[in-house]
């Protein structure tokens, strides 16, 4: 996502020409995303785990933060959950988050891993000032090194302090939503927080960028009625893209690994390449009037 220059063209004679086509270069800023739903077991850490392979596949440097203590984003990328590893202290003003970045074995994919320390930040991070920006302050250096095109965040499941720092820290949220009974049970309470947290000035940013229906199962009445509900309640912010369920995607984190490494051709696969392509139309089209009037 760099607009890149001809250097050579411009030492043609020896010495840098100046010239106004160059004045328009500048880098594309690194888009957070938060992969957020209170609901647990939707598919939020299978959607974040798969995008981010999916995303660094085609060419994006991708940074794949796992803020829950479950650690599952972790090892689905086929990390150990290590002690003082996480961003932990680091999102309590303590050592930086850069130090915190892990490559995989995967190209372009990079991690910040995560353990069971992050619970108690539940109770930790309130009693800091500004407590809902400790996630956007400790990311700020990692988007000042413009080494990413992509931040996923993979949430917990629920709406407190880790996830609205995240929100609190995205230009937009991804809500995956399991294709069952229930599916919008609760994201009335997570569409007013982030207009709380839009509103109220902690991030004026914050965008829904998608809404992506998981474990879709074409052969259930169930799901067709809840996809169409779904559809009625977020009209285009629904992706076209859904999740089929796939015994393989649920295979692959126990070999640490994304279902385009995994099973490279199954359907689960194809549709989270998919997503990545509807995800990047989005995040094209994301803070555009924002990034505009940025230097
Ligand atoms: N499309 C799918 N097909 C089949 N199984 C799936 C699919 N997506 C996720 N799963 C499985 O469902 C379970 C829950 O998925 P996942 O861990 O991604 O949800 P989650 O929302 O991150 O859960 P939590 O709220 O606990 O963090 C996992 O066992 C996962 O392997
Ligand atoms: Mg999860």
């Amino acid at each position: 996502m760099v607009l890149r220059c001809n250097v050579a063209a411009t030492k043609s004679s020896g010495k840098l020409v100046s010239s106004s086509r160059f004045h328009n270069i500048r880098r594309v800023p690194t888009k957070v995303i938060a992969v957020a739903n209170q609901k647990g077991g939707v598919g939020k850490t299978t959607t974040a785990v798969n995008l981010a392979a999916c995303v660094a596949a085609v060419g994006r440097r991708v940074l794949l933060f796992d803020l829950d203590p479950q650690a599952n984003a972790t090892s689905g990328v086929g990390l150990d959950k290590l002690e003082g590893a996480s961003a932990y202290r680091a999102l309590l003003g303590e050592g930086g988050l850069l130090e915190k970045i892990q490559s995989t074995v995967f190209e372009r994919l990079e991690v910040i891993p995560s353990e069971m320390d992050l619970c108690g930040l539940d109770i930790e991070l309130p009693r800091a000032e500004n407590h809902l920006q400790q996630v956007a302050r400790a990311l700020l250096p990692v988007l000042e090194s413009q080494r990413f095109d992509l931040v996923l965040v993979d949430c917990p499941p629920s709406l407190g302090v880790l996830t609205l720092n995240a929100m609190a820290a995205a230009d937009g949220v991804l809500v995956p939503l399991q294709c069952e009974y229930y599916a919008l049970e609760g994201i009335s309470m997570l569409n007013r927080i982030m207009s709380q947290l839009h509103d109220n000035g902690v991030n004026s940013r914050l965008e829904l960028v998608g809404v992506v229906m998981t474990m879709f199962d074409s052969r259930t009445k169930l799901c067709q009625q809840v996809v169409s509900e779904v559809r009625e309640h977020f009209a285009d912010r629904v992706f076209e893209t859904m999740i089929p369920r796939s015994t393989r995607l649920a295979e692959a984190p126990s070999f640490g690994k994304p279902i385009i490494h995994y099973d490279k051709y199954s359907a689960g696969a194809a549709a989270y390449e998919l997503l990545a392509q509807e995800l990047l139309v989005r995040l094209d089209a994301l803070g555009v009037a924002a990034d505009l009037s940025r230097p």
